[in-house]
């Protein structure tokens, strides 16, 4: 199956990037142009509204309808405050996931003329990109785009005879998982202990430093130039079930042929594998993530799945980042879920009890598990924890994430799980001390 190459147009072989001269050969920073000269703001976050643009970052929340809840200052300009910001998640650290890196290194300013679109749809004066602290090469490339659009009039103060102002900063992140999530995003881009927020207040009312905010992923704010450029009504048909537009999808773990391949959202599920290159060595396959580790596992039975969030949604999953971890049928399902909830259990900010507490003892029941050392009732357990820590129970959805694989892998392969318990065991699992050395501080 051939790719749909839109955000991914200019990306070549090796990455080289595309300069600032090749982009705009290549039609780049029109987009930004044509909004400045014939577009009012509000029309642009209109445009994408109609277009059914949906968040990239996880969440799949619709872009134009996050923008309209930004405050306006248009009609009462001395009601405006010092800053309205865009942040632009670039922390990448969901496991399995390496979509937003393909575009920042490969094409620097698509990203950089999308956020100058978008900023100036929610009336932004500075925007932020918050990058993942070893995206070294994102940062440098990132940066010389950053230049070259100054340098070329399309940053700055008022850009190309409009009144518009915008300036863009990058800021390398400490290095946290929690530091994707939204609310604790912005709070580390303070300089403060990256945890998350009470919400409400939402980031549009009262975001970075206090001001009104939009926080939207790298490969979401892509999409803006090409809708302008071409219209709702194209990106729309560009989806291949429910959902429009293209996605970057990825596939890791037990294909021939890892990687990624921009496809039409709502691609099957069973033709993504075979683009990359099937299961491994002719095996079948036993499982997947369909879009990064905090997304609940699907089967065989799910090939014929439309990739979009209804799509996946309705198997039971979320499309998540839509970069697929894939087992083969040779893959101990227990080995799986520990190495996801000891991520998650060390990456909790231990800001709630729940989470902070119940994650380890879900690793540690795993490993226990794992080295056949289960007891009776390590199901039930696993199966409690998956309620305690679920939905609404955390104040972050950190911890319902994690429990997502761990649900759905009970779900699927619980006579698996079971089977790894001594007939002869007792019930020792509730005060058995921890064996692993994450959990010997719990
Ligand atoms: C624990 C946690 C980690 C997250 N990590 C990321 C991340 O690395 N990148 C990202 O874009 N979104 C991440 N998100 C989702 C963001 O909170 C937010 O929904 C997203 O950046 C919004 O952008 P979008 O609407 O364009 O998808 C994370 C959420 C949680 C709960
Ligand atoms: S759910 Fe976990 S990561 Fe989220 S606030 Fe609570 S302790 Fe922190």
């Amino acid at each position: 199956m051939d790719e749909t190459r839109v955000l991914t147009r200019n990306i070549r072989e090796g990455r080289e990037p595309v300069w600032r001269a090749e982009y705009e050969a290549a039609g780049g920073w029109e987009a930004f142009k044509k909004t400045l000269a014939e577009l009012k703001p509000t029309e642009v976050g209109e445009l994408v509204k109609e277009a059914g643009l949906r968040g990239r970052g996880g969440a799949g929340f619709p872009t134009g309808m996050k923008w309209s809840f930004m405050p306006r200052f248009e009609e009462r300009p001395e009601e405006r405050p010092a800053h309205v910001y865009l942040v632009i998640n670039a922390d990448e650290m969901e496991p399995g996931t390496f979509k937003d890196r393909l575009l920042m290194e490969g094409d620097p300013h698509q990203l950089i003329e999308a956020m100058a679109i978008s900023s100036y749809a929610i009336g932004a004066d500075i925007a932020y990109v918050f990058l993942r602290g070893e995206y070294v090469e994102c940062q440098r490339r990132l940066q010389k785009a950053i230049d070259e659009a100054t340098e070329a009039g399309y940053l700055g103060n008022d850009i190309l005879g409009s009144g518009y102002n915008l300036k863009i900063y990058l800021h390398m992140s400490a290095g946290r998982y929690i530091c994707g999530e939204e609310s604790a995003l912005l709070s580390a881009l303070e300089g403060r202990r990256a945890v998350p927020r009470h919400k409400p207040p939402f980031p549009a009312a009262s975001g970075l430093f206090g001001q009104p905010t939009t926080v939207n992923n790298v490969e979401t704010i892509c999409n803006v130039p090409h809708i302008v450029s071409n219209g709702a009504d194209w990106y729309k048909q560009l989806g291949a079930h429910k959902d429009g537009g293209t996605k970057l999808f990825g596939a890791s773990g037990h294909v021939n042929r890892p990687g990624l391949a921009e496809m039409p959202l709502g691609t099957r599920m069973g033709d993504l594998l075979e683009h990359f290159g099937g299961i491994r060595e002719g095996r079948r396959l036993k499982a997947l993530l369909p879009g990064g580790g905090s997304t609940p596992l699907l089967t065989a039975d799910h090939l014929d799945t439309p990739m979009d969030y209804e799509g996946v949604g309705a198997a039971g999953s979320r499309l998540g980042t839509g970069t697929m971890v894939v087992m083969d049928e040779t893959t101990p399902i227990v080995g799986v879920l520990k190495n996801l909830e000891h991520f998650y259990a060390q990456e909790s900010c231990g800001w709630c009890t729940p989470c902070r507490d119940g994650l380890p003892w879900v690793e540690r029941i795993l490993t226990n598990l794992e080295a056949g050392k289960g007891h009776p009732g390590d199901i039930e357990l696993l199966e409690l924890h998956t309620k305690l820590l679920g939905p609404g129970k955390t104040f972050c959805a950190h911890a319902p994430g994690a429990m997502g694989p761990l649900e759905s892998g009970l779900k699927y392969f619980r006579d698996e799980l079971a089977a790894l318990i001594p007939d002869d065991s007792d019930t020792l699992s509730l005060t058995e001390p921890a064996n692993t050395a994450s959990n010997s501080q719990v």
